[in-house]
């Protein structure tokens, strides 16, 4: 919404087309964008099935007309790149969604209505008739029928008065023809924020909330002197551009300072001034939003050299895994300070256990680091998958610590796991890479892994920097364990080399992409490990069929002859993990069980094992370090051959079919 300096309907659609562009890794099988006609009294829209360029091509050829150049001081757009859940991708089913009467409600939805058959039933036997198969347009229909039942409503009651028909998780924002340079928009379960921007600086740091049913008809309600919310202004600033988007990536180029929303919150944008409304207000509620100001930079989110932000960030990790340490260890003095959980330290060493939950990649951080967890603190350490985690109705008890891991801080089925445990009395831990996401702001204490914003869809650096805070966190629960010290020692040693070693693994790229070419024409890749190198097995294998859409399958070499020995031939690729650790001679009897019946595994080793070597077809060497740190750098080669091999498959890096990087719903 632009109140500052006018602008062109065509700049307002450059704003609009940019801003989806930096979210596109949220979802990308279909886009939509809705802006005023030039005689302000129509709302029109384009839609397009597939990605954000083949939208704004359509906008080119649709919006060229001379009157989407003249500059407008005041306007209002919105725009939306779907991840289907109701409904396949196609032109029909994407948003904006309509209500009936020519746009006049137009609406886009990040989320699931679960009831939205029952909404449809209520308002189909009102004569509404559904275009899309989707649960959104029920919204749009929704919005439209309380404006015509209820004609004195503001568009803000409206909206509001929708949300509490309407159940599940959303982030919606709506506009009409009837409400010209207004947006009211509102979250529940799926995150939203509100960037600022302004041309003077803002004289609040706080926005106060308005409570109660009437906040619109006659005064807002703004609380009491004595509930002290009168030391904040409501923000009634003539000079503004507000934007309302599910993350900071898309607004960071306009605006440092944001408002993350809260579940259930109205945000109405009217004549310039933002409001924040909220129906009831129990005892604990604040009376006032935080403006945070940002850290993040625009060339964070660039892709700068490289050709696929995947790339990037594969390259990036000397940088980012010192980054999550930064400020954190102490190499010197052999001392760790975790300040976001510090406090809770001595609660956490008297927990019956630790439970680790995420999903995807997140959840493999989580099998990676839980062999040195429980050596390092003798806890009982659980690791679950979000979403089995809930299946189960895992017993939770007051005295259990639960991390909750997750990259984007927003995976629906790690926030409810997370809302399960806390429900039950659990502490709570937030690993997260997203400052202000919902994990972190519902956990009682975390740890900020600080990778930097990660855009492709894979999952890459977050993964090391995830690793590495679970290492910090063990390292902090055994700092007064004199019979630990020793471990501890090595441990820290090897965490002040991991940067270069990260280095010098990064120069295999070339010889991975070698092995790619071997690999890229085959159906399926099996990646063989145990022990501290299970997790990259799993992981290495998530990325291949994530980025490749080739089969691919992390087995345990432990269970290898229970059942995995038998697609082994002379043509089935196996890729197999064997260092010098403690199940090095398991390893190698894998090893050889797959070799006796003709296979030819790709090794990666430890530099310099000629012996091992030996038995391969191909070998990738890396540098040796302690064996609860490996993972890591096995991971990294594996990371590259999914790139490598995507890229000769021709598949979207970035892209990768079907998926997305921030899955809200469940
Ligand atoms: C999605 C992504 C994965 C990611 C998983 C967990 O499925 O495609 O790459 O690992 O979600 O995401 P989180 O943000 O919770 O780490």
């Amino acid at each position: 919404l632009n109140y500052l300096t006018p602008k062109s309907r065509q700049e307002v659609l450059d704003l609009l087309v940019t801003g989806l562009k930096r979210l596109e890794y949220r979802g990308y099988d279909s886009t939509g964008v809705a802006i005023d006609s030039p005689d302000n009294k129509n709302i029109v829209m384009v839609k397009r099935t597939g990605k954000v360029k083949v939208l704004e091509e359509a906008i080119q050829e649709h919006f060229s007309g001379r009157e989407y150049s003249e500059p407008v001081l005041t306007h209002v757009g919105i725009a939306h790149t779907r991840w289907a859940t109701h409904g396949v991708p196609c032109e029909k089913n994407s948003h904006p969604h309509r209500s009936d009467d020519e746009n006049g409600f137009v609406v886009v939805h990040n989320g699931i209505i679960t009831n939205y058959n029952d909404v449809k039933t209520f308002l189909s036997k009102r004569g509404y008739e559904f275009e899309s198969d989707t649960d959104t347009e029920v919204f749009a229909k929704l919005v439209h029928h309380l404006w015509k039942t209820h004609p004195t409503y503001s568009f803000r009651e409206l909206v509001e008065q929708a949300i509490l028909q309407v159940e599940g998780a959303f982030a919606i924002a709506v506009k009409s023809k009837y409400f010209p340079g207004e947006c009211v928009a509102s979250r529940r379960s799926s995150p939203l924020l509100v960037g600022i921007k302004t041309k003077t600086r803002l004289a609040t740091d706080h926005i106060p909330i308005l409570y109660g049913k009437d906040a619109d008809s006659g005064k807002p309600q703004v609380l009491p002197r004595s509930e002290s919310t009168s030391e904040f202004m409501p923000l009634e600033e003539k000079e503004v551009e507000y934007f309302f988007a599910s993350d900071a990536s898309a607004v960071i180029e306009h605006t440092n300072r944001v408002i993350y929303l809260e579940d259930d919150d109205v945000a109405a944008v009217r004549d310039g001034t933002l409001s924040i409304h909220r129906l009831k207000k129990s005892l604990d509620d604040p009376h006032a939003r935080e403006i945070t100001t940002l850290k993040m930079e625009i060339q964070q989110i660039m892709k700068g050299n490289y050709d696929y932000f995947m790339q990037k960030e594969i390259f990036e990790q000397p940088d980012s895994v010192v980054n999550t340490m930064r400020g954190r260890v102490r190499f010197d003095g052999n001392a760790i300070v975790l300040g976001g959980i510090k406090d809770y330290i001595p609660e956490i060493k008297r927990c019956r256990r630790l439970m680790l939950i995420g999903c995807g990649t997140s959840y493999h951080s989580a099998v990676a680091t839980r062999q040195l967890l429980e050596e390092l603190t003798e806890l009982p350490v659980m690791v679950e998958l979000a979403s089995d985690f809930l299946d189960r109705n895992t017993p939770i008890f007051r005295d259990d610590v639960c991390f909750f891991i997750s990259q984007s801080g927003e995976t629906a089925d790690t926030l409810m796991a997370l809302r399960y445990c806390k429900q039950r009395g659990a502490l709570i831990v937030g690993i997260t890479n997203t400052v202000g996401s919902s994990i972190c702001r519902e956990s009682h204490c975390g740890v900020h892994i600080n990778a930097g914003p990660e855009i492709g869809v894979a999952s890459t650096k977050a993964y090391t920097s995830q690793f590495i805070s679970l290492v910090m966190f063990a390292l902090v629960m055994s700092e007064d364990r004199l019979s630990l010290q020793q471990r501890r020692l090595e441990i820290l040693q090897a965490l002040s080399k991991l940067a270069d070693q990260i280095r010098d693994v990064l120069q295999l790229d070339s010889k991975v992409k070698e092995l790619a070419k071997d690999l890229y024409q085959h159906k399926s890749l099996l990646i063989m490990g145990r022990g501290y190198n299970f997790a990259t097995c799993l992981e290495g294998a998530l990325k291949v069929k994530e980025l490749t859409y080739m089969h691919s399958e992390g087995i345990m070499a432990g269970e290898l002859k229970h059942g995995p020995l038998a697609l082994v031939d002379d043509s089935m690729p196996v890729l197999m993990i064997v260092l010098r650790d403690p199940v090095y001679v398991k390893c190698m009897n894998a090893l050889q069980q797959v070799t006796s019946r003709k296979g030819c595994p790709i090794i990666i080793c430890e530099e310099g094992d000629e012996e091992t070597k030996a038995f391969s077809s191909r070998h990738l060497e890396i540098p040796r370090t302690v064996d609860c740190l490996q993972g890591i750098l096995t991971v990294i080669p594996m990371q590259l051959l999914s790139y490598h091999i995507a890229v000769l498959r021709g598949c979207d890096v970035d892209c990768p079919r079907n998926l997305a990087k921030s899955v809200t719903v469940e």
